[in-house]
């Protein structure tokens, strides 16, 4: 087993012949929460995809619980959860009906499936809109749903990306904070955002802002 959870050296992602992702290289241990800073268009959402195992890199190599994403991808993606900035929910399905889409996705044993809804209907404060259509929720409640549902599976480490941007501005350590609570420790975290002003900016730095 490795000793990191991630690990990504000089990778590089092109398209075409635009460099996405230039030589980036970077560790994260088990148990981190690592903040992945850049501007946009650094390349961040990228190299999460690339670690996600949803795209393959032109050269350089990453890994995951020690799996390398190259040649691994479908045991990279039991080891993960995923939450991309355009969440992948369904809006035409109510609350409680994308929690039990994600839990058979997923793979969550059925005896689990209720406990897991319960754990994230509360996590992400819908209990009481269980029933509504996703498509009337506002930003934050939005992602926070995704958070949980990116959860169901307990995966031992997470990748949110821009898990702030459409929170509102009083909870902005939110997922985070969700991702800290009891049950979910010794868990690592991966979760990334534009830097802010006067913050460094780049990739793999070991900045861990939210590092407590
Ligand atoms: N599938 C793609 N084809 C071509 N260019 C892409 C593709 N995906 C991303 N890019 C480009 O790669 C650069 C990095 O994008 P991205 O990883 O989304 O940056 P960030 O998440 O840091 O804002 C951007 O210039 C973007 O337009
Ligand atoms: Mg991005």
């Amino acid at each position: 087993m490795s000793e990191f959870a991630v690990e990504v050296r000089d990778l590089v992602k092109r398209f075409g012949d635009f460099v996405a992702v230039d030589n980036v290289s970077f560790q994260v241990g088990k148990g981190e929460i690592f903040g992945f800073l850049g501007p946009n268009g650094a390349g961040k959402s990228t190299t999460i995809r690339i670690l996600c195992g949803l795209l393959t890199p032109t050269s350089g190599s990453a890994f995951v619980n020690g799996l390398d994403v190259a040649t691994d991808a479908e045991r990279v993606r039991t080891n993960i959860g995923y939450m991309s900035q355009k969440f992948s929910l369904y809006d035409d399905l109510e609350v409680e009906e994308n929690i039990d889409f994600f839990s058979g996705i997923y793979g969550v044993p059925r005896h689990l499936r209720e406990e897991r809804k319960q754990y994230v209907l509360k996590m992400a404060g819908l209990e009481d809109r269980r029933h509504a259509m996703t498509r009337v929720l506002a930003g934050g409640w939005k992602q926070r749903l995704a958070l949980g549902c990116a959860i169901l599976h307990q995966p031992p480490i997470l990748f949110l990306d821009e898990p702030t941007s459409g929170v509102d501005p009083i909870a902005p350590r939110e997922p985070e904070g969700s991702y800290r609570r009891p049950g979910n420790t010794g868990r690592g975290g991966f979760w990334q955002r534009p830097s802010r002003h006067g913050e460094r900016s780049s990739a793999g730095d070991g900045a861990n802002p939210k590092r407590s």
